[in-house]
């Protein structure tokens, strides 16, 4: 008799405890009770496997379905299909809720595709590879950063700086485009980040619907630059959006600024990590554009000091232009999730349209159309890009 009632209370904690999330097939469990249920009816271990592996399908699903009137939601009904999902309703994990989180997000963004970084660097971290930021400068990079994504079947977060935006028409024009580009069922994970940006601009992105962004507040004295950071990471928190914090400047210029070069202090990192910000750019010894000869190369000492205070929060390395191949694998091996790259593809393609000309391509029957002018230039970032995507370890990632 007392076997019976604690078999029936079970039970109906189990049925009250349902939580039914309608992002594609997935329908969502609380832990406790998914596997307090699968205990009891003896087959936990099996369906764990299949869970996982379903649950991780199910997280590109639930990206890929923001922005089809997903809506995530607790309560027992209405936990209908939507269009397109196949197989049956899937059980999966409490790890699918953050997934669905990251759809809800995005559809709250009103973005049909766009992924703040917070889960491809958590996931990348736990991996031990790095997620390529590759800026984008105009619609033949954007291209090119797609399409080698695609082929590589890897995460990308596509970086614009304020002047690349300007050029390109504006916030809001430089995420239409991002987004027609990709398409309205584009299944790839895509982070559209603006980078190295003051306060105003941040929140213009914000609002424009990026789903990522860089405060860079490193000229700014560390109070200032802490009180700013907390402020952004709660509105950023709000709408699903990833905010980068910097600390320390990389030597250099990007976008017509010069860093001074200055590393990053350990001790600041601890109290910036505590802020709500996503990830955190430690200047480590990095410079912006080509290295000089005689660079002493990244303070990986540093680096570990860094890791050590931060916690697990994801850190990235800007300047990712012609580091050496065993630092970098060092670097990512230290904690380094996210790579920013540019100087590189802008090479790439200076000289593969160098090549075009000197080649007399040029002359040939319609050799002059921009598209024909372009494609040399366009392909040669997108192999850039393949090659750091396979280097950082993040191919076949999604
Ligand atoms: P590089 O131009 O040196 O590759 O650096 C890119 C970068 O850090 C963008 O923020």
């Amino acid at each position: 008799m007392h076997c019976l009632r604690v078999i029936l209370l079970i039970c109906l904690y189990f049925f009250k405890s349902v939580q039914k999330c309608t992002v594609r097939n997935c329908t969502v469990l609380p832990g406790r009770a998914l596997f307090l249920s699968l205990s009891l009816f003896g087959v936990r271990n099996t369906l764990c496997v299949k869970i996982r592996a379903r649950g991780i399908d199910a997280e590109s699903r639930a990206v890929r379905a923001a922005g089809e009137s997903v809506k995530a939601h607790s309560g027992a009904s209405g936990a209908g299909r939507l269009p397109g999902a196949r197989g049956p309703p899937l059980v999966c994990a409490p790890m699918c809720v953050r997934r669905a989180k990251v759809a809800e997000n995005a559809a709250r963004r009103g973005s049909a595709m766009l992924v703040s970084t917070q889960s491809m660097l958590t996931r990348a971290a736990r991996g031990g590879y790095a997620v390529g930021q590759f800026n984008i400068n105009n619609l033949e990079w954007i291209r090119a950063a797609m399409s080698a994504a695609r082929d590589m079947e890897a995460p990308v977060i596509l970086g614009v700086t304020e002047s690349a935006c300007a050029y390109m028409g504006g916030l809001r024009a430089v995420r239409a485009l991002v987004e027609g580009m990709a398409g309205a069922r584009d299944d790839l994970p895509m982070a559209l980040h603006l980078d190295h940006a003051g306060e105003d601009m941040c929140l213009q992105a914000i609002g424009a619907g990026f789903s990522s962004v860089m405060f860079d507040g490193s000229k700014l004295p560390f109070a200032e630059n802490l009180r700013v950071c907390a402020k952004l990471a709660a509105i950023c928190r709000d709408r699903g959006v990833s905010l980068e914090a910097e600390l320390g400047s990389p030597a250099g210029e990007e976008d017509g600024i010069s860093g001074s070069g200055d590393k990053a202090l350990p001790s600041q990192c601890a109290e910036l990590a505590r802020s709500g910000i996503s990830s955190l750019a430690a200047a480590i010894g990095n410079i912006h554009g080509e290295y000089p000869a005689g660079w002493p190369g990244l303070d990986l000492a540093l680096l570990r000091e860094i890791r050590a205070a931060v916690k697990g929060l994801p850190l990235v390395l800007h300047g990712g232009s012609g580091i050496p191949d065993a630092m970098v694998r060092e670097s990512i091996g230290l904690g380094i999730c996210k790579i920013n790259v540019n100087t590189e593809c802008q090479l790439a393609f200076a000289e593969a349209t160098k090549e075009y000309f000197a080649s007399g391509r040029d002359l040939e029957p319609g050799g002059r159309t921009l598209q024909k002018v372009l494609a040399p230039g366009t392909e040669a970032v997108a192999r850039t890009i393949r090659e750091k995507i396979r280097f950082f370890g993040s191919a076949h990632t999604l």
